[in-house]
């Protein structure tokens, strides 16, 4: 039996799940504006793949693709009209922006009964009090419903997280520790000593650096789950696009070692997009109850 987790096929289930959810809806359908600045080739091909799969579901998505000098005034203005607008539900500004842009103050900006990626410190606050109307984080939440639906046990477990960021190792944190999940958590990063040692322990590894070859065999418990959220493009001749797709986990040496992995690409990814989808009709509903 393979320990693959196909986060392709999960993924799937999800969208089926919210097609059903919103088949009946009586007026509009639900809407996600996502929002673009410049052109980094890895955001060009996230926010197409989010627009197409919403279209799947039946969620509407309106595309604001804006040029790389926006200056900040101009981005929120953008954000701010997106914000009153009621027939919008959900807004999304890809990271990275451009490096004259404020990132934080962006995510802020954004209404938080909008901010579908949890980034706001209003969702990011309530995420630590476990209130569960909080939005949160896509690649942290689709992280967590790959384990949960793979059958993985957390209760008591230990889990250690490579990587601080705001969009992955933070919020994952928190939800590993959340009553109900009740995994022990640990969080490395660039100034952790003893990292090998530190990953060694993990029931739950998961890997959310953006650099090859992070994890090794030698860090890897036998049996554990290990959960690879790289995405890193490696210069390759063979292949049209010029490039292809590995994640932070040397796959073939550490799959032997794992009770479950996640492949690079066709396992975080289709989740991160799983769950905005996921938030958006969340946000939907909050306003518009179906009977
Ligand atoms: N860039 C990489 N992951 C994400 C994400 O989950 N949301 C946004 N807005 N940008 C990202």
């Amino acid at each position: 039996m393979s320990n693959l987790i196909d986060g392709n096929q999960i993924a799937g289930q999800i969208h089926a799940e919210l097609a059903a959810k919103i088949a009946n809806v009586k007026g509009r359908r639900p809407c996600v504006a996502l929002v673009r600045v410049g052109e980094d080739p890895a955001s060009i091909s996230y926010v197409a793949k989010k627009s197409k799969v919403a279209a799947e579901i039946g969620i509407e998505s309106r595309l604001n693709i804006l040029p790389e000098s926006t200056s900040q005034a101009e981005l929120d203005a953008l954000l701010d009209r997106l914000n009153a607008d009621d027939t919008v539900d959900a807004i999304l500004v890809q990271a990275p922006l451009p490096k004259h842009l404020d990132e934080q103050a962006t995510f802020n900006r954004v209404s938080p009964q909008k901010d579908v990626d949890g980034f706001s410190f209003a969702n990011l606050g309530k995420l630590c009090q476990e209130d569960k109307s909080a939005f949160t984080a896509c690649t942290p939440a689709g992280i967590l419903e790959l384990i949960k639906r793979s059958g993985v046990e957390t209760r008591g477990k230990r889990a250690v997280v490579i990587g601080r960021s705001l969009i992955v190792g933070k919020p994952l944190a928190l939800l590993l520790m959340q009553k109900g999940v009740d995994a022990t958590v640990s969080v490395c990063h660039s100034r952790s000593e003893n990292l090998a040692a530190v990953c060694a322990e993990a029931d739950i590894l998961i890997s959310a650096v953006g650099r090859p070859n992070t994890v090794t065999a030698d860090m890897v418990k036998e049996g554990a789950c290990v959960i690879d959220v790289g995405i890193n493009r490696i210069p390759c001749a063979e292949k049209k696009s010029g490039y292809r797709l590995v994640g932070d986990v040397d796959f073939e040496a550490v799959a032997p070692k794992c009770s479950k992995i996640t492949p690079v690409p066709g396992g975080v990814g289709p989740m991160t997009v799983a769950m905005l989808m996921s938030n958006t009709v969340k946000s939907f509903l909050s306003k518009t109850p179906q009977k």
